[in-house]
């Protein structure tokens, strides 16, 4: 990993304003004590600075140099959902919706809604490029049946990924999947049946809504919440009172709210489901997808009860259209392969090879440590934007990792002018609905960074929030 000169004192602010004993508006140590006192070049304090600026943690002054910028402050976010009762629902939303591909052809907008990676960061030379080798290196064995779990080798090598961040996964539970959302309709097929209630956190992609409504599942929607995410205190409760069969919910960089849970939380998950015998179905597809040094760990990280099924694709990290998801079944396994079997006997060889070939050398990681570095520019600049445009009421919260930011709007915001005003400007978001079976988040929206970030777009953003100021 690179190291930074810098580090030496931005470490040292960073934490100090995340521990708030420097306070929005202190003054920081100037340029010049700064490089006496840690023996730093000039250019090396000035691009500490520089980097704790594009963090939206400092602002420069005009000849006053460096202050603590204003945060916004997630406990003062109205974060309540006032119609999420604890009771079993059926997996219907109140409004009758369709995400369906023809409401995403609009190229001529501002796109915050899609989250894929836009083109130009998906490494397409190396994907095509490994493609082609494939095909020559492997011929017509790429036409085969290749076995219903997946090829050995890609098995192998997804076990000890996830062993280099202290996840146990054998390769004899993996199964190779046409992506994370048939891995997870493969965990809940595997666990429920019709009817029965699981738990599911709220608010929550849509296709995973979908999932649990084509299996006619009954759910109980669990607040995600801007302070510290997945609520535990209210999981308890719920599965205290109802049977719950499953708890489903992204630990990582959740989507979308893009919430990073802490491992204390992640080890409350675990004790609750443990206590209750519930397995706990989590999605880790943004978790190589992180800002700060070193990757989070997964629920599976600290599972000593083989409750926890963890499943990812490569969806969000080489490109959607390669299709490679697995599962990490466990002690599900036996029933989960007869249910991946029945949905499609074996993902693409070629896909399969080519992720092999990607894993087994450096290029893969080489590619995720520039496309982290994009995306965590590309969120800092989206949020500044935000920041300068948006109502102080207004609140976003800065996601240290993943594709979304999540926004709430203050309650006297006209939301259908709001989405009159996103047409006329042409900017496209995710119809809020979406996000869940009840109407709670009706003053959210989702903003989505993975698009590449043009003058268009921080103009879309500068408009909109000019529109929503008093
Ligand atoms: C949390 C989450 N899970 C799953 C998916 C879809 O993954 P895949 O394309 O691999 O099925 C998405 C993409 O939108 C997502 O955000």
């Amino acid at each position: 990993m690179k190291h930074y000169r810098h580090k030496i004192f931005t470490t040292i602010i960073e934490e100090n304003i995340n521990k708030q004993i420097l306070k929005p508006g202190d003054k920081l140590p100037s340029a010049r004590s700064i490089k006496q006192e840690y023996k730093l070049s000039t250019s090396t304090v000035q691009s500490g600075y520089d980097y704790l600026v594009f963090k939206g943690l400092v602002t420069s002054l005009p000849r006053s140099g460096y202050v603590v910028a204003v945060q916004n402050n997630a406990e003062t976010a109205a974060d309540v959902y006032p119609d999420l009762p604890p009771i079993p629902r059926d997996p219907v939303f109140q409004n009758n919706i369709s995400l369906t591909s023809s409401l995403q052809n609009h190229s001529e907008y501002t796109s915050f809604n899609v989250a894929v990676p836009s083109d130009t960061f998906v490494p397409q030379k190396l994907v095509l490029r490994t493609m082609q080798e494939v095909i020559r290196e492997k011929g017509a064995a790429l036409l085969r049946y290749y076995p219903a779990n997946g090829s050995a080798e890609l098995r192998e090598l997804l076990s000890r990924r996830s062993a280099a961040h202290g996840a146990i996964i054998q390769p004899e539970e993996l199964l190779i999947t046409d992506g994370a959302i048939q891995a997870l309709y493969i965990a809940l097929a595997t666990v429920t049946i019709p009817g029965d209630i699981i738990a599911v956190e709220s608010p929550c992609v849509f296709s995973i809504l979908e999932t649990i409504a084509n299996l006619r599942l009954k759910t109980i929607e669990i607040p995600v919440r801007y302070k510290d995410g997945f609520d535990t205190d209210y999981l308890r409760n719920v599965c205290d009172k109802n049977q719950i069969k499953a708890i489903v919910l992204t630990p990582n960089f959740q989507n979308p709210t893009g919430i990073l849970l802490s491992d204390e939380k992640k080890k409350k998950v675990l004790e609750i489901a443990t206590q209750h015998q519930i397995p706990i179905i989590e999605n880790d597809i943004y978790g190589d997808l992180y800002f700060n040094d070193s990757r989070p760990s997964t629920i599976r990280n600290f599972d000593t009860t083989g409750l926890v099924i963890t499943y990812s694709s490569f969806s969000k990290t080489i490109a959607p259209g390669i299709r490679l998801g697995w599962l990490a079944a466990g002690r599900y396994y036996s029933e989960a392969e007869r249910i991946k079997f029945s949905l499609g006997r074996s993902v693409t060889p070629l896909n399969q090879e080519v992720v092999i070939k990607l894993l087994s050398s450096t290029s893969y990681d080489r590619h995720l440590r520039s496309f982290r570095r994009q995306l965590e520019h590309q969120s800092i600049t989206l949020l500044n934007q935000f920041k300068k445009h948006f109502p102080k009421q207004a609140y976003a919260h800065a996601p240290l990792g993943g594709y979304s930011i999540w926004i709430q709007l203050p309650p006297l915001v006209d939301m259908e002018l709001f989405y009159a005003k996103c047409e006329q400007f042409r900017i496209l978001f995710t119809p809020v609905s979406t996000f869940s079976y009840t109407n709670s988040y009706s003053h959210h929206y989702r903003m989505i960074f993975s698009q590449r970030i043009t003058d268009t777009s921080l103009e879309a953003i500068k408009k909109i929030g000019n529109f929503l100021k008093p």
